[in-house]
């Protein structure tokens, strides 16, 4: 079955779809509107919803691009677990997927937040582990400049592996709770981890019953080298990028490749794609709704988006002239750059051309089209294993998300390549995950 996640941003995910008509009029720190998107996603059998997160104020240096991205860089933004938590009181299936960074956090903390989603959740907890997009976020965590990849990267691994032992401080059946013997829990069915490695050296246990799902479903967003490698160690689903068919099915082959080296079952890793949805009852009705969103972009916003996702500021060439070369090492999402820089050399794109292609889908791939043209192009990617589902961003919120619901949902289901009803209570059982057996430390 095709994996579908949507994001709870209700500002859109084109540049200027907070402005539309039918977009919500005031969104910062509504949550209202996170209740709606959760219960209509919810009522569109999807697998997640999906928070991305940083923990920075971003471009504040830079008025025209801090304009530019203000709507997509959450400058206000509820912290991801606080309010999935209260979103799980409003749903009863549907995931709840927090992105944290691991790279100013610590274990213990993040471990015990995200255990207490998952029973607050009845099992539906899912981890974004990020090592941080943006270098600014640094200052806030008393470091002048932002940790270089490679020891982010070595971080998260360690800090992933600390958490998934945390997760199994206890044994399932610990807490007896039995009124007539007076035994409360039984100590032989706590462990601790007593870990010592280059970043962290913890004891344990973590005061906190095993997860419902044995461990939360562990998800990774990252393309470069180390990105691949941790999600094919770790990884249960990733959030990716990519442009084109050809592209996706190079990752999703090159990264599935990657798995048994690691003993895993590549079937155990849901790769899934952003992609950007208009659909229209007809071609026509995407069409307009399409032009009518771009025509609200204006071009230095444009450029200025542009210039973020390239990591380059693009503001002194010409805008009718080709995209300055971009295949230097950057610090940051290389995977947007590289996906852009491919897009605009391979369909021979200018500056204007290549922010009208990326600007409409927040850098993601865009499909356009009535129901059936929009089904027809996801399934072409998930039968042609270029993808296992998808992250699927909606233009203008809430409308675009009620039109998927009402109009593409179906088609996919009539397909038969999408749900028709929740397989299970858990999010692994949802997304066919096996749950992790809790390992034995000492003895
Ligand atoms: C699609 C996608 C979504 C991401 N979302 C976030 C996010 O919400 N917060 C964050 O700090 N980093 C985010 N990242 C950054 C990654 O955690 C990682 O630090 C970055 O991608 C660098 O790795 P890469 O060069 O392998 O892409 C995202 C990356 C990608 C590709």
């Amino acid at each position: 079955m095709m994996h579908l996640m949507t994001s709870l941003i209700g500002l859109g995910s084109h540049l200027a779809g907070w402005r539309h008509r039918d977009a919500w009029s005031a969104t910062t720190m509504s949550l209202p509107n996170a209740i709606h998107i959760a219960k209509t996603a919810e009522r569109g059998k999807f697998d997640m919803l999906f928070l991305a997160d940083g923990n920075a104020v971003r471009q504040m240096d830079d008025p025209i691009l801090f304009a530019a991205t203000s709507r997509s860089d959450r400058p206000a933004a509820f912290e991801p677990l606080t309010l999935l938590a209260a979103l799980s009181q409003h749903t009863s299936h549907i995931g709840l997927f927090a992105t944290a960074t691991t790279t100013y956090d610590e274990p213990y903390l993040l471990a015990r937040r995200f255990a207490s989603l998952d029973h607050l959740s009845g099992g539906r907890a899912c981890w974004n582990i990020v090592t941080g997009s943006y270098p600014g976020d640094s200052v806030n965590f008393g470091r002048a400049t932002h940790v270089p990849r490679a020891e982010r990267s070595a971080r998260a691994r360690e800090f992933g592996e600390i958490c998934k032992g945390r997760w199994e401080s206890w044994a399932e059946d610990a807490f007896i709770e039995d009124k007539a013997t007076g035994r409360f829990l039984d100590p032989a069915k706590v462990q601790r981890l007593d870990h010592v490695g280059k970043h962290f050296s913890v004891q344990g246990p973590l005061n906190i019953a095993r997860p419902i799902q044995g461990c939360p479903v562990l998800c990774t967003a990252g393309q470069s080298e180390e990105g691949r490698e941790l999600a094919a160690e770790h990884g249960e689903a990733i959030f990716s990028v990519a442009f084109t068919k050809a592209e996706a099915q190079a990752f999703y082959a090159d990264l599935k490749g990657r798995m048994p080296k690691f003993g895993r079952d590549p079937g155990q890793l849901k790769i899934m794609p952003g992609v950007t949805i208009y659909v229209g009852r007809s071609e026509a009705e995407a069409d307009e709704q399409y032009r009518e969103l771009q025509e609200l972009i204006l071009p230095e916003l444009g450029v200025a988006y542009l210039s973020k996702y390239c990591r380059m500021d693009l503001s002194g060439y010409p805008l009718d002239g080709p995209l300055p070369d971009l295949s230097g090492e950057v610090e940051g999402v290389a995977s947007y750059r590289k996906s852009i820089a491919e897009l605009a050399e391979t369909e021979n794109l200018t500056i204007r051309q290549t922010y009208e292609r990326v600007v409409p889908s927040l850098g993601h791939v865009l499909f356009k089209g009535n129901p059936v043209q929009i089904a027809d192009q996801m399934e072409d990617w998930y039968r042609g294993q270029a993808c296992d589902g998808f992250n699927v961003d909606m233009p203008v919120v809430p409308r675009s998300l009620n039109d998927f619901v009402e109009l593409v949902v179906p088609e996919l289901q009539r397909r038969g390549i999408f749900r028709t009803e929740y397989a299970g209570g858990t999010l692994r059982e949802t997304m066919g995950l096996a749950r992790p057996a809790r390992k034995l430390r000492h003895g």
